[in-house]
């Protein structure tokens, strides 16, 4: 077995330490590139959102932490204007050099050349480099793995060549490389907790002011579980791109009435009320969940602050809700898994998380119960939908970072 294939076992295996991965992925470089110098080693989360969805391209708040699954990088300079990278996981190459940046038809080096795309416009010389890459956060799951690769490698490039930019700086470029080269329009939340998350910590963020605040999460007795459906999030990006058109539809409508009116941040239910005959009965339920989801961000970091779990467990399962029925981005996988969780002892709160349509539901449970969840899950999901679900007990941990080497 090459180091390589070895590489993809233990990306797979969930028992691996954060410490081996990141052995692994080193040893990967080496074996394929050689000693380097220069050669530096980051580590970039995956993130998990506790509450807050679809808020955040409506310049509302966010509520999500970075998680203790990450995509490791070793990445060093080389002498010339050729990139040469490895995905690790997926046993794959890709070469190219600075001046033929274009679209590949392999979908996982665009995330790489985005951000190179990105360091270009900003006006950056572009050098070489030699890039392994690997990790534990499951793909396709809504973990934000893409954006782990996205920050984690602007991150990288931005140490190794010294460019200058500031953590904000690269949580937007990360994000237009999304936006304007993978072709994904997603909001700022995913990139800027991947770079600014902290261990033992949720972040809330103000997608309008981009002020952020940390909000400790320190329950020995609790912790966070993804059941992940098996569904891939095929629907996502089109719905994702229809849900924000309607959003920005009532917007304009509201907007008509009061010209300060900037996105449903601006908006009330007794405003959305007031104009709701002249909204598409659509539009309004889209703008309702928003509003919603915005006041239940700020209520559930009340009670953080009191650390009162029950409320916060019981606003996951409204934010559910919200988005089955009124921003209807669910789908049957993930209803039934949150209604199992419901009627299982010791979950205080479970919800569909990140763009929808399939992914993971984040759980909320007792750590005493946690045996007892994992074995009701599997159970039942594939007694009501035939497929088998995959659990992951996740911690929120700190943002991209070097990693000693
Ligand atoms: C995806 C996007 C985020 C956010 C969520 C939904 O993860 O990348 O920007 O919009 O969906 O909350």
């Amino acid at each position: 077995m090459t180091r390589i294939e070895n590489l993809y076992c233990y990306g797979k295996s969930m028992n691996i330490s954060s410490h081996d991965k990141q052995r692994i992925i080193a040893e990967t470089f080496t074996a394929r590139f050689g000693d380097r110098k220069h050669k530096i080693m980051v580590r970039s989360p995956g993130r998990i959102n506790l509450i807050g969805e679809h808020t955040d391209y409506n310049e509302g708040f966010v509520l999500p932490a970075a998680i203790d699954r990450a995509i490791w990088f070793a990445v060093a300079p080389r002498g010339d204007e050729e990139f040469h990278f490895v995905a690790a996981d997926l046993h794959d190459e890709f070469a190219c050099s600075q001046n033929a940046i274009r679209k590949s038809s392999k979908a996982w080096p665009n995330y790489l050349l985005g951000v190179l795309e990105q360091i270009k416009k900003s006006g950056h010389e572009l050098r070489g480099c030699e890039v392994v890459f690997g990790g534990d956060v499951p793909i396709g799951a809504g973990l934000s793995s893409s954006a782990a690769i996205e920050a984690g490698f602007a991150f990288a490039l931005n140490t190794i060549f010294a460019l200058g930019f500031e953590g904000l700086q690269l949580v937007r470029l990360a994000q237009k490389a999304e936006n304007e080269f993978v072709g994904v329009q997603c909001g700022i939340m995913d990139q800027f907790v991947n770079i600014f998350g902290q261990e033992k910590k949720v972040l809330r963020l103000d997608c309008r002011t981009l002020e952020y605040e940390y909000f400790p999460f320190e329950h020995d007795e609790v912790c966070f579980v993804l059941c992940d459906t098996g569904v891939s999030r095929r629907l996502s990006s089109s719905e994702y791109n229809v849900r924000r058109g309607q959003c920005e539809t009532g917007v304009a409508v509201l907007r008509r009435h009061q010209a300060t009116i900037q996105s449903l941040r601006d908006v009330n239910l007794a405003l959305l009320d007031q104009y709701k005959n002249e909204l598409e009965p659509i539009v309004y339920q889209r703008c309702a969940y928003v509003v919603r989801e915005n006041a239940r961000v700020l209520s559930a970091c009340e009670t953080l602050l009191r650390g009162d779990l029950q409320t916060f467990g019981a606003l996951m399962f409204e934010s559910h809700a919200g988005l089955r029925d009124q921003y209807e981005v669910s789908c049957r996988e993930l209803d039934v898994l949150v209604e199992l969780a419901r009627d299982i002892p010791g979950v205080l709160g479970a919800r569909m998380m990140g763009a929808g349509f399939g992914g993971c539901t984040l759980n909320l449970v007792e750590k005493n119960r946690l045996a007892h969840f994992e074995e009701v899950v599997h159970a039942e999901y594939q007694r009501s939908t035939g497929r088998k679900a995959r659990t992951h007990v996740v911690q929120p941990s700190a943002g991209t970072a070097c990693a000693l080497q």
